[in-house]
């Protein structure tokens, strides 16, 4: 056996006898088990099946896969954040899982947070396939045959935020102040920013929007707030020594990562926002009667991840810059 095989055997022989495994029925499956294709191991089948508009209208279909292309980045984002809260996952150099880091390094840390910087940068660069890719006569007609269903109710953005920063920042801006001592969780997502995008103009009541979106969501939102109740990204960072927290980019990066979360993105979404709905007097019937002009802009909302790493002038500012 040459010295390159007799390695590979040995490296196999120590994966298998692990876990008390006979390595040569499994060197015995791999020569009956099938080629891997592509088609099966994307699963582009089951990605390309989940389409289904609910009206004929053609521009329907890039609304729903834009929704999808977009929960698909917020997964991604979510596994960054995953990562980060756990310290990272120590992984062998040949390949086995040997669980998560006891201590955060801040250059994992820092290069975790840019790889979700770029996943909203990728999503704030192509909105414009929302903005200017389908027709306004067909968005209205076919965006009522979707109500009360609206993208406020991706769980996935909510569980991002939860996971970037402490409760009280995403506490609507109003009630910041008065509740920044209160420690219950339920009484802060009483309190949510959010709850404000989903109220009646005329009634001044809870959408249908907001009540299906509870009734689904916050048990899991309590869940993961109490989860998260330490271990946000903020609190990690802050677990750094003093040291590591001026690690080279590490604050630069979370400032971006606000900025994109909070900024950015919100921007070019209300664009969209602004160039369908705000015409006619279908406006306010397509989004169930919301008073989106007043709630969408991030200047309004004031949502900020990491206060502390912004001039009071900047936040002053924030959502014009
Ligand atoms: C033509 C495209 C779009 C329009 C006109 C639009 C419109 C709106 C409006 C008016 C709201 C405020 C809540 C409401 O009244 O329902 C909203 C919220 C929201 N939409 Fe969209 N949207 C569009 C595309 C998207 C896409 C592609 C996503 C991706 C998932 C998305 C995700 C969200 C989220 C997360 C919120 C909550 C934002 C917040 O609470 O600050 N939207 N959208």
């Amino acid at each position: 056996m040459d010295a390159e095989l007799q390695n590979a055997w040995e490296r196999i022989q120590s994966k298998y006898k692990l876990t008390g495994q006979d390595p040569m029925s499994y060197l015995e499956g791999l020569i009956q088990g099938n080629y891997t294709k592509y088609w099966d191991y994307i699963q582009v089948d089951t990605l390309l099946s989940i389409q289904h508009p609910k009206t004929d209208y053609p521009d329907e279909l890039i609304f729903i896969m834009y929704h999808q292309i977009t929960e698909l980045y917020f997964k991604l984002v979510l596994h960054e954040l995953q990562q980060i809260t756990h310290n990272g996952k120590n992984i062998s150099s040949d390949g086995h899982d040997l669980g998560w880091n006891a201590a955060l390094d801040p250059e994992f840390f820092k290069m975790r947070i840019m790889r979700i910087v770029r996943y909203f940068e990728s999503l704030t660069q192509s909105f414009d396939i929302m903005v200017d890719g389908m027709e306004p006569q067909q968005f209205l007609k076919f965006r009522m045959a979707l109500l009360p269903a609206s993208g406020f109710q991706s769980a996935q953005y909510r569980l991002i935020e939860m996971s970037c920063c402490p409760l009280i920042h995403l506490v609507s801006a109003d009630q910041r102040l008065n509740l920044k001592d209160e420690t219950s969780i339920e009484t802060l997502l009483d309190h949510i920013y959010w709850n404000k995008g989903a109220t009646e103009l005329e009634s001044g009541k809870k959408t249908l929007t907001l009540k299906h979106f509870e009734s689904q969501y916050r048990n899991h939102f309590i869940a993961h707030a109490k989860a998260y109740a330490h271990k946000t990204v903020w609190h990690k960072f802050k677990e750094l020594n003093l040291n590591d927290q001026a690690h080279p980019g590490l604050k630069d990066a979370l400032r971006q990562l606000d900025l994109q979360v909070n900024v950015r993105w919100p921007l070019v979404h209300y664009k969209s926002a602004v160039r369908y709905l705000q015409r006619g007097s279908d406006s306010t019937q397509a989004t169930g009667g919301t008073n989106w002009q007043k709630y969408l802009p991030p200047r309004f909302q004031k949502r900020i991840f990491f206060p502390d790493l912004w001039t009071s002038d900047e936040m002053e500012r924030w959502g014009t810059f």
